[in-house]
């Protein structure tokens, strides 16, 4: 029974893509030791007002929710969090899921629902779109039409060749790739929506708490109130702690309470990750500084890693890619690296396209200038 399995690793193995999980630990006893492979940009998960948060919700409301929202689960603390999304990202209302992954998998498959629409969905979808958005499309079974990343032209061209077909259409990208350091071109993204009157869905994971609106996502940056959309983020990664959320109009949240699966069948967050969530979510718009810092970090390493002949793609933000055909030289470079006490990723096919391995440089507003220096002069050295 187990063989297949076992084939499958051995596959794996065979072909260098085998995974296996490292303990954090061990990096941390090291006091020099330089991390760029955390998604803690604003370095919220250690701060000790968000732990103190943490605290005092376990204490009020316990560490679990002891049930789904729609049965024992639903706390005031939930509804006023959600309240202030809502406000933030200008939305009429919010929904909180346990993880990103959960918020995308459930919510862009249930929109998706041929039955709910009559119809299968044709959905223009961002090649380099995160796992979670795929799995819900291929979940629904609706058509995927992907448009080659970031390229307006070519989602244009699509849409244009589907102009005459009345099933309904959705466009599904990031606000700013994760594995990429870019940013979608969403006003032109939202006027298609507009053209074509598709639905836009934008997956802010990574755009959360670094750009927009007091830090509040690229969404506020757009005119979207003419366009029916969906807007999911994460609490995972600047916000420090873990945790989705979907911000939409009150109908569409309204719809997921009652649909979307991973929703209705799943114990909500529980109180003390929400408690802390909310209070990093607050702070957010008091952290200009950090976000200026990161973004002039992010300057400079991309201009000192272009100077010595690096490709980091289309990178604009703290988010860097060093990219190369091989796999095998970004884990050569990693281990290095790691010898030299400095973490970073190393991210490989099937996460990104064949050919596109890359070492992910990701900034927190704590590094400092000497921490990119001796990381770049690290990897000088290595490639030499
Ligand atoms: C673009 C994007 N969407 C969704 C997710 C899933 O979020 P979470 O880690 O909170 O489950 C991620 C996580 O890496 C992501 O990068």
């Amino acid at each position: 029974m187990y063989k297949s399995y076992e084939e499958y690793l051995l596959t794996l193995r065979n072909d260098n893509r085998y995974r296996i999980l490292n303990t954090r630990d061990i990096q941390e006893k090291h006091t020099n030791f330089l991390d760029f492979s955390t998604n803690d940009y604003l370095n919220l998960s250690q701060n000790s007002e968000v732990i103190e948060a943490a605290i005092i919700s376990a204490r009020k409301y316990g560490v679990g929710a002891t049930g789904s929202r729609l049965l024992s689960g639903n706390l005031p603390l939930y509804e006023e969090f959600e309240k202030i999304i809502a406000r933030d990202k200008n939305t009429e209302s919010c929904l909180l899921f346990s993880s990103g992954f959960q918020a995308n998998i459930s919510t862009l498959s249930c929109l998706l629902d041929e039955k709910v629409l009559r119809g299968k969905a044709i959905v223009f979808f961002d090649k380099l779109n995160h796992s979670s958005l795929y799995q819900a499309v291929f979940l629904s079974k609706a058509e995927l039409c992907r448009y080659h990343h970031n390229d307006v032209e070519h989602l244009k061209s699509l849409m244009e060749s589907y102009k005459n077909d009345s099933r309904p259409k959705f466009i599904v990208t990031e606000t700013l790739f994760g594995m990429d350091g870019d940013i979608a071109p969403l006003k032109e993204i939202a006027a298609l929506a507009t053209k074509h009157q598709a639905f836009l869905y934008l997956d802010e994971a990574h755009a959360t708490g670094l750009f927009g609106k007091n830090g509040y996502g690229l969404s506020t940056t757009v005119q979207l109130h003419n366009i029916p959309h969906v807007i999911m983020g994460t609490l995972s990664k600047a916000i420090g702690s873990s945790g989705g959320y979907i911000a939409s109009n009150k109908t569409i949240i309204d719809f997921l309470i009652n649909k979307a699966t991973g929703f209705v069948y799943s114990t909500a967050p529980s109180p003390h990750i929400i408690g802390s969530a909310s209070k990093a979510w607050t702070m957010v718009k008091s952290l200009q500084n950090e976000r200026t810092h990161l973004q002039t970090l992010g300057t400079i390493l991309r201009t000192k890693l272009q100077e010595f002949g690096f490709d980091i793609g289309t990178s604009a933000t703290h988010i860097v890619p060093i990219i190369f055909k091989e796999e095998k030289i970004c884990l050569q470079i990693k281990d290095a690296l790691m010898k030299r006490e400095i973490t970073v990723s190393c991210i490989r096919p099937p996460t990104v396209p064949h050919n596109s391995s890359r070492i992910r440089i990701a900034l927190t507003s704590k590094h400092q200038l000497q921490d990119i220096e001796r990381l770049v002069n690290y990897l000088r050295e290595i490639i030499q």
